[in-house]
């Protein structure tokens, strides 16, 4: 599935059965953004909505647990796998994946990051609590040689001062005992990302609801996989995934229950160049 050109491939359906299309080994990288048992109905515009509601922990769990083994056998010996949930179950998520990892154990695969997702916008109703404003992410991988891309953040303005020549290919850089050092970048990526969630009046909003945004996608993209690789979404939603791995050079495997969500996917890819 993976190869030279990337492909996106939409899929209608409970992804529990759909993935036995999907060979064993083939993805880099598995993102998932299931529903988060909020007890609701998610609603969105028009009638782009989805049903989250699972009861107890216990059944939400039982509804996870044999999707996440599938998306196990999915991942290629070095991949990923990126869980995103909030605080009403990312505990009982965790518990999971780590026996499902074998993390810890001899020839087991690795918990890599939490990962934080401050997103700012949002409800700021709370009176007796704090609001809530952040996502959790949990990054696990099938082994320790897993596909790591170092990124980072813009360079400060005192690293730019003391970067301050521009070598003839526009790289900058600093002169020190005679020897000459060339600026990265700004300090590594760490694991706590304020990304901002999408404005009601973003152009990027597709009207379905909980859609995530791009920019989030794109970076968890860049650090987990590589060009030409498969990525897979097995609750793919409005498509933000495919999306970005299409723009970033992936092939892009997806799948959503709810027919119109894939209706917003198909045309979010389709208004892409190219
Ligand atoms: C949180 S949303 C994903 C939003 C998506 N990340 C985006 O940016 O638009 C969860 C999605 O899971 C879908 N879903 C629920 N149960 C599913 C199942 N068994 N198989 C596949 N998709 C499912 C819902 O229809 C919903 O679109």
């Amino acid at each position: 599935m993976s190869g030279t050109t990337p492909s996106s491939t939409l899929v209608a359906g409970d992804c529990l059965a759909a993935l036995d299309a999907v060979p064993a080994g083939a993805a880099r990288l598995v993102y998932l953004d299931p529903p988060f048992n909020t007890g609701r109905r998610q609603r969105g515009r028009a009638n782009a909505s989805f049903e989250d509601r699972f009861g107890a922990p216990a059944d939400y769990l039982a509804f996870l647990t044999p999707r996440l083994e599938r998306l196990y056998e999915t991942l290629h010996p070095d991949g990923s796998l990126i869980f995103h949930g909030d605080w009403r179950a990312i505990h009982y998520a965790k518990v999971a994946l780590d026996a499902l990892f074998r993390v810890g154990e001899r020839g087991g695969g690795m918990f890599v990051n939490e990962i934080i997702w401050h997103y700012g916008l949002g409800a700021a109703r709370a009176q007796r609590t704090l609001l809530t404003k952040h996502d959790t992410l949990l990054w696990y991988s099938r082994s320790r040689d897993y596909c790591f891309n170092q990124l980072r953040g813009p360079a400060t303005a005192a690293m730019l001062d003391k970067y301050r020549h521009q070598a003839a290919d526009g790289r900058r850089f600093m002169r020190s005992y005679g020897k000459v050092y060339y600026l990265k970048g700004g300090k590594p990526l760490d694991d706590v990302w304020d990304i901002p969630a999408l404005a009601p009046t973003s152009r990027e909003r597709s009207g379905y609801p909980t859609q995530k945004p791009l920019a989030l996608l794109e970076r968890i993209i860049d650090l987990a996989s590589r060009p030409g690789d498969l990525v897979l979404d097995p609750f793919c939603g409005s498509g933000t995934t495919l999306v970005a791995a299409r723009k970033l050079g992936r092939s892009g495997w997806g799948c959503d229950i709810s027919p119109h969500a894939l209706d917003i996917a198909r045309a979010r890819l389709a208004s892409l160049p190219g």
